[in-house]
């Protein structure tokens, strides 16, 4: 599987002499086994816009019994719902050693399930090219336009706090809370399918990830609010987060973009349809007066968020890696540990995101730009 998009990026790294600063510090990391993942910032190499590339979905051409990568043969395997409508957990199975057809398998379980957990994994001790190979099965890997990364793998998103790096942290201090549900870049046009999360310190208490599941919020809509939906497309926006990033002194390495993308849109591998708005980048619905896209965006972010019913959350163990299809979820990190703490520690992961199709709505709805 290749792409203009993956193209054009290993060309722009290749191709500069970045400079690099390092958002966090050496002294206090200098025993830690993964400072090599540790969040730095190339501050010189811009990309340009992404470009249009064909996405052929790996849970199509799955088997629907699972039955390699849920094999009934082995002995080892435990998978269990974590609740009905949304994530499975999974011990007694490497990714690392998934063949194709149990990556396909595991591509059409992710949009069935949302989100599944592996407990127990190798996957952080095997190096950025084996974990971006991986990655790239399932689609071209997103670099990001603003976030901080591993160094000399702008693919491998930093997910790091800790008491020398608050960045994200202090953004949210006019907040009441931490909660931010969110489908990762949703103003891209060829939007993230699977998401890869791996953390490599986990804080012995806190720090869990929630995901809401948006084919069972679309679900449990009425008739006619489903209806008035499945004609609408909300606007998706990347520009609070440049701004939010140059205001914070960061460098925007992709100019932002705003997409129109249909309200719900359809598992090309399930035919599910599932809500694709979210409090982080979605900012208006168009074709609506401002009042009235307020008060149903308003209606839908809470609905997404006050769903415990359709939300999982999981605490993160020594070994896990969580993966989840943004198309059919949207997630939040839970910040609720205090970095200056000992007790709660920091908290440092890697998360790598491939994208998938162009919106597809409901009556061949697309998304426009
Ligand atoms: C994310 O928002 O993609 C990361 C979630 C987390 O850190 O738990």
């Amino acid at each position: 599987m290749s792409s203009t998009t993956t193209t054009t990026a290993t060309q722009a790294i290749e191709a500069s002499t970045a400079k690099l600063s390092l958002a966090f510090d050496a002294e206090i990391h200098k025993d830690y086994k993964y400072t090599h993942y540790l969040p730095v910032y190339d501050e010189e190499t811009a990309f340009p816009p992404l470009q249009p590339f064909e996405f052929n979905d790996r849970g199509l051409v799955a088997d629907k019994t699972y039955r390699n990568l849920l094999s009934p043969d082995n002995a080892s395997l435990k998978a269990t719902k974590l609740t009905p409508p949304i994530g499975t957990e999974i011990r007694g199975l490497q990714l690392s050693e998934l063949d194709d057809r149990q990556k396909d398998e595991l591509a059409l379980l992710l949009a069935e399930r949302g989100v599944v957990i592996f407990r127990d994994q190798d996957f952080k001790d095997i190096g950025a090219d084996r974990q971006k190979e991986f990655a790239r099965y399932f689609g071209p890997l997103h670099i990001h336009p603003t976030g901080s990364h591993a160094k000399d793998n702008l693919e491998i998103l930093n997910i790091y706090q800790g008491p020398d790096n608050e960045y994200n942290g202090l953004r949210l201090q006019n907040r009441l809370t931490s909660t931010n549900y969110h489908s990762d870049v949703s103003y891209e046009r060829q939007t993230p399918g699977i998401t890869i999360l791996t953390l490599l310190s986990v804080p012995p208490t806190g720090g869990d990830t929630a995901w809401a599941s948006q084919t069972t919020a679309y679900a449990r809509l009425s008739q006619p609010i489903k209806t008035l939906l499945e004609g609408l497309r909300a606007e998706h926006s990347g520009f609070p987060q440049a701004e939010s990033a140059t205001k914070g002194g960061k460098f925007v390495r992709r100019q932002p973009i705003k997409t129109e993308h249909p309200i719900v849109r359809i598992h090309p591998a399930t035919g599910q349809k599932a809500l694709y708005v979210n409090p982080g980048f979605t900012t208006r619905i168009v074709g609506l007066k401002d009042e009235e896209s307020d008060a149903l965006l308003k209606l839908l972010f809470k609905h997404i968020t006050k769903g415990q019913d359709f939300q999982v959350r999981v605490k993160w163990e020594e070994g896990t890696v969580a993966l989840w299809d943004n198309r059919i979820t949207a997630h939040t990190a839970i910040k609720d540990y205090d970095v200056h703490n000992p007790q709660e520690g920091a908290r440092h992961g890697i998360r790598l995101t491939s994208l998938a199709e162009k919106p597809i709505g409901v009556n061949g709805l697309t998304s426009q730009w």
